[in-house]
């Protein structure tokens, strides 16, 4: 079993070794196989700056650590031996082995996460033994809603830090929305000269009569977004770019008034939105929106390599297409039935688009209505029904349902709680969340690439506020995720929280401002802006 050595997420296998454990020294060398020199690098640079231990390269006796590519091994997949010779972390392929190299941090103890040592002379050891793992799912996600509340570069790079340590593989960037673009794109300027700032912001719930009257933005130039996408891809973490249309597109819509309903309102007036809810102000449904978007996913599918391009489609409010003479000409001209399906077309369009350029289009399950373009994979996050019926019809799916893994919801009930969302999802929610629904036969279940906790930002006006909703949460997320767990009444949260105990001490000394068991902080609480849980209350957006 994995229990004697608490690790997080949990590995298939463990077989323990002799008794003892094997200490790593100054002497001790780092082999890297063909194709591992990433990870080399990555354990120089973490293990190696937190031991203060050279690990020079080198194979002359067996006070070594090798890195090597197996073919027997899944890809994703990894062995790590530890039995008085040479210790072996071995992966199906470089990622195999990175997540190798991530339990084999693990095992040196917490303080193997800091940036430098502590203690003169502390030992570096293993435990003996064998372990055998592999992920359950391929894609591990996690998205961050940088458009609500910008996070900094730095904010972003350590994230990615926080999701390699957790075998989390997918990131989902969430640029844009009402309150803010945060990709430059060079040939539309004003999208983060205009868009990218607003002028004040709504403090706490929606309903709250409070603003922080100071102007909140920034945005990530091309060259930031080239960095972050190689700084995950040495991590072995794909980014995922969304950018939200047509709902969720006020940012937009006040940069170039042009792309809104013209002839329903006087877009010219709009700025950012400083409020939370769904803008009413969308997309207009024509070829000048069309193009424009096209400039933009053109300028976006040089910065991102990921397979995947999510377009959004969340939450598209239709009042202005009902109103608007334009998008019901739209609508008869396309022989369409309503507004539904008008976006259908517009999402559609798209979908087209990117598989015409060898990409295809994830959009959020809003994008089954009104029918599922050919190529499009949904992210299903108001619950299951999405997901099954998209997988049910040969489409692949992401779980991301609210009810579990929407991280911005409240972790506990009472008074303390700082996050004014009305839903309590508790760490224990979270890890007996299950991605597959048992109403899906194995077949359709292969439609279900994996599963993603996700961030949304509107109540986390600062990167400590996302630390406080993030953590533990997603430390039980990516044990569902990655490990191989039995049926959710079966799971043994006593184990976990048991492994947990020593996962906060790492996450101690990788700087993660948590929520404690036993609850906030002073410095983490806020004053109740309608903090108090909500009965029933929808979503805060
Ligand atoms: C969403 O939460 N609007 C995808």
């Amino acid at each position: 079993m994995t229990s004697e050595i608490e690790l997080i997420p949990a590995p298939r296998h463990f077989t323990q070794g002799a008794s003892g454990r094997d200490a790593l020294d100054e002497a001790t060398l780092l082999e890297t196989g063909p194709g591992t020199e990433g990870v080399a690098r990555w354990l120089r640079s973490t293990v190696g700056a937190a031991t203060g231990l050279p690990l020079r390269e080198g194979r002359d006796h067996d006070n070594r650590i090798v890195l090597s590519i197996e073919a027997d091994l899944p890809p994703e997949g990894y062995r790590i031996v530890i039995d008085g010779s040479a210790r072996r972390i071995q992966g199906g392929s470089a990622a195999g082995v990175f997540w190798g190299a991530q339990t084999f941090r693990q095992l040196l103890g917490p303080d193997a996460f800091r940036r430098a040592p502590v203690r003169a002379g502390q030992e570096w050891a293993v435990p003996m033994g064998t372990i055998e793992d592999a992920p359950r799912f391929r894609w591990r996600g996690f998205m961050l809603d940088v458009a609500r509340h910008f996070m900094p570069k730095e904010g972003v790079l350590r994230h990615l830090d926080l999701m390699a340590a957790h075998k989390l593989n997918v990131f989902h960037f969430h640029l844009t929305d009402d309150q803010g673009w945060r990709v430059e794109i060079k040939r539309y300027p004003k999208l983060t000269e205009a868009g990218s700032w607003r002028a004040r912001t709504k403090f706490g719930h929606r309903a709250s009569p409070l603003w922080e009257e100071k102007p909140h933005g920034g945005f990530y130039t091309q060259d930031d977004i080239r960095e972050i996408v190689a700084y995950a891809a040495e991590r072995h973490i794909t980014v995922v770019p969304e950018i939200d249309v047509p709902g969720h597109s006020q940012a937009a819509i006040t940069a170039y008034p042009e792309l809104g309903n013209t002839d329903v309102i006087d877009t010219t007036s709009l700025s950012v939105w400083d409020t939370w809810g769904i803008s009413a102000n969308v997309l207009a449904p024509t070829d000048t929106t069309l193009r424009f978007y096209e400039g933009v996913f053109e300028e976006l599918l040089e910065l991102f390599p990921s397979d995947f391009i999510h377009v959004g489609g969340d939450e598209c409010l239709k009042d202005q297409w009902r109103q608007s003479p334009t998008a019901q000409a739209r609508i008869k001209e396309l022989g369409l039935a309503d507004e539904d399906e008008l976006q259908a077309w517009f999402i559609g369009h798209f979908d087209k688009w990117l598989t015409a350029r060898g990409r295809r289009l994830i959009g959020w399950d809003e994008i089954l209505e009104g029918g599922l373009a050919d190529g499009a994979a949904v992210s299903s996050w108001r619950g299951y029904a999405g997901g099954v019926a998209a997988a049910r019809a040969g489409h692949d799916v992401v779980m991301c349902p609210e009810q579990y893994v929407y991280l911005d919801h409240r972790q506990a009930a009472g008074e303390d709680e700082p996050v004014p969302i009305g839903y309590v999802r508790t760490l224990e929610d979270v890890y007996r969340f299950e991605p597959v629904p048992p109403e899906l036969t194995p077949d359709e279940a292969r439609h279900v690439l994996g599963t993603q906790a996700n961030v949304w930002t509107e109540v986390m006006e600062d990167p400590a506020r996302v630390d406080y909703q993030t953590f533990p949460r997603l430390s039980a997320f990516a044990e569902v995720a990655w490990s191989s767990l039995p049926a959710p009444a079966d799971r043994d949260y006593a184990d976990f929280e048991r492994r947990m105990a020593v996962h906060y001490r790492r996450l101690d000394a990788l700087g993660v401002g948590y929520r404690p068991p036993a609850g906030p902080l002073p410095w983490q609480q806020r004053p109740g802006v309608l903090g108090r849980p909500i009965e029933g209350a929808p979503p805060n957006r």
